[in-house]
C-alpha cells in the first residue's frame, strides 16, 4: 500500500529524527524539510540504519516559500506537516531576538501559507511548555493561563500557536494541534540517533553526559535555595522516543476529524524530578560520581512545572511509557557512542 508522505520540518534535528523513525515504523513516508543549520547531514542515513528506509530530504529554509512551494509540490500529495523548524535556545533568544522572530515566526508562516496553497490540512506543531511560564497551579493543564513569556523563544511560541488559530478561524477546513512539550531527554535506544547541541549545551541532561563523559569539567547546579524538596528546580522531562510517538498519534487524530479543528495539548510525563533528582539517577545508571557544584540561579529560570497529561491520554490514546531511568540510560550511551564515533 502506497504511504502516505508527511512533510517533516526540521526533520534532521533532535525531535524531528526521533519522530521520522516513529512515522516510518507507523506506516507512513517522512519527507524531510531542514537547511541543517541545526542539525547533521548524517541523520537521514542514522533513520535508515534504524528502519531500513532513508526519508528523502528537502534541502531549504522553511522562511524561503517561493523555493519551498515549488520544491513542495514536486513531492505530489502531502497527507499533513509536522513542523519543528525553529530556534530554541532560551538564552540566546534574548541576545538574538530578530533571528528568533525571523526564523521561528516567518516559517511558521511560510509553511501555513504552502498549506494552503497546495490545500494540505494537516498541521502539528511543535510548542512548548514555556508558553505557561511559572503556573500558579500543577499540575498545568492546557486550559491553564497563558504567562508572558520569560524571553523571545517563548514568545515566538506563543504568537505562532496564535498564528495557527487565527488561520484555523479564517479557514474551515485546516485540521492543526499544538504540543507543548516539556522536557525532552533522551536518545534512541539504538544509540544512532539523539541530541546533538552545537556548542555549550543549554540544557541539564546534555550537560550532564558531556560532564560525565570528560567533554565538560562540571556541571553547575543553578541554584539550590528554590522552594521545592531538595531545593533545585522540578521539570517533567519526558523520553525523545515517547514525545516522537505522541506525534503520530496526533497525525492520526486529525486524519480521523471529519471536520476543522484546532486543539492543544500537553506531552509530559505527568510527573515532576528536580535537578538533583535527575543527577543522583545519572550516577546511579553510569555508576559513578558525577563532579558537579551549586552555582547561582539562572535568570528566567521556573521553580517547578509538570503536566496534567489527561487529555492526551484520553484524545490521543498516548501516554509515555519510558520512564527517567531509561531516558538518562540511553543519553548516556548515545554519549558514549559519540565518543567512540568522534562526533562532535
Ligand atoms: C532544566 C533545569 C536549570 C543546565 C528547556 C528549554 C525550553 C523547553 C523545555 C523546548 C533547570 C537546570 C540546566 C545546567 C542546571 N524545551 N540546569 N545546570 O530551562 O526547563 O527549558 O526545556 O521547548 O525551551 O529551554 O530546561 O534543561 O535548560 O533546565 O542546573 O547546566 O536544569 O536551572 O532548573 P528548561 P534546562
Amino acid at each position: 500500500m502506497k504511504r502516505k508522505k508527511i512533510l517533516v520540518t526540521g526533520g534532521a534535528g533532535y525531535i524531528g529524527s526521533h519522530t521520522c523513525v516513529e512515522f516510518i515504523n507507523a506506516g507512513y513516508e517522512p519527507i524531510i524539510l531542514d537547511n541543517f543549520s541545526n542539525s547533521k547531514e548524517f541523520i537521514p542515513e542514522r533513520i535508515q540504519e534504524i528502519t531500513g528506509t532513508k526519508p528523502r530530504v528537502i534541502d531549504l529554509d522553511c522562511a524561503a516559500y517561493e523555493s519551498l512551494l515549488e520544491a513542495v509540490k514536486a513531492e505530489g500529495n502531502i497527507n499533513g506537516i509536522v513542523h519543528f523548524a525553529a530556534f530554541k535556545a532560551v538564552g540566546e533568544s534574548t541576545r538574538k531576538p530578530l533571528d528568533y522572530y525571523y526564523n521561528n515566526v516567518a516559517s511558521t508562516t511560510s509553511i501555513l501559507k504552502l498549506m494552503e496553497a497546495l490545500a494540505i490540512d494537516n498541521f502539528v506543531f511543535s510548542s512548548s511548555c514555556t508558553v505557561y511560564g511559572q503556573p500558579d497551579v500543577l499540575p498545568v493543564t492546557e486550559d491553564s493561563p497563558i504567562k508572558a513569556a520569560e524571553s523571545p523563544y517563548g514568545r515566538t511560541k506563543q504568537i505562532c500557536e496564535d498564528l495557527i488559530q487565527d488561520f484555523y478561524k479564517a479557514k474551515e477546513d485546516l485540521k492543526a494541534v499544538s504540543l507543548r512539550y516539556f522536557n525532552p531527554i533522551g536518545a534512541h535506544p539504538s544509540s544512532l540517533i539523539g541530541e546533538l547541541p552545537l556548542g555549550v549545551p543549554n540544557n541539564l541532561v546534555p550537560y550532564i553526559t558531556q560532564t560525565a563523559i570528560g567533554l565538560r569539567q562540571n556541571l553547575t547546579i543553578f541554584g539550590d535555595d528554590y522552594d521545592t524538596p531538595d531545593g533545585t528546580c522540578i521539570r517533567d522531562y519526558i523520553h525523545v522516543v515517547d514525545l516522537a510517538k505522541a506525534h503520530v498519534a496526533a497525525l492520526s487524530y486529525l486524519e480521523k476529524s471529519n471536520n476543522g479543528l484546532y486543539d492543544i495539548f500537553n506531552l509530559g510525563t505527568g510527573t515532576g524530578n528536580s535537578v538533583l533528582e535527575v543527577v543522583n539517577t545519572f550516577e546511579k545508571i553510569a555508576q559513578m560520581k558525577l563532579n558537579y557544584t551549586i552555582g547561582p540561579r539562572r535568570q528566567g529560570d521556573i521553580v517547578k512545572v509538570f503536566a496534567d497529561v489527561s487529555k492526551s491520554k484520553n484524545l490521543l490514546n498516548w501516554e509515555t511509557k519510558l520512564s527517567l531511568i531509561d531516558a538518562l540510560r540511553d543519553a548516556w550511551n548515545w554519549e558514549k557512542s559519540l565518543k567512540t564515533a568522534d562526533i562532535s
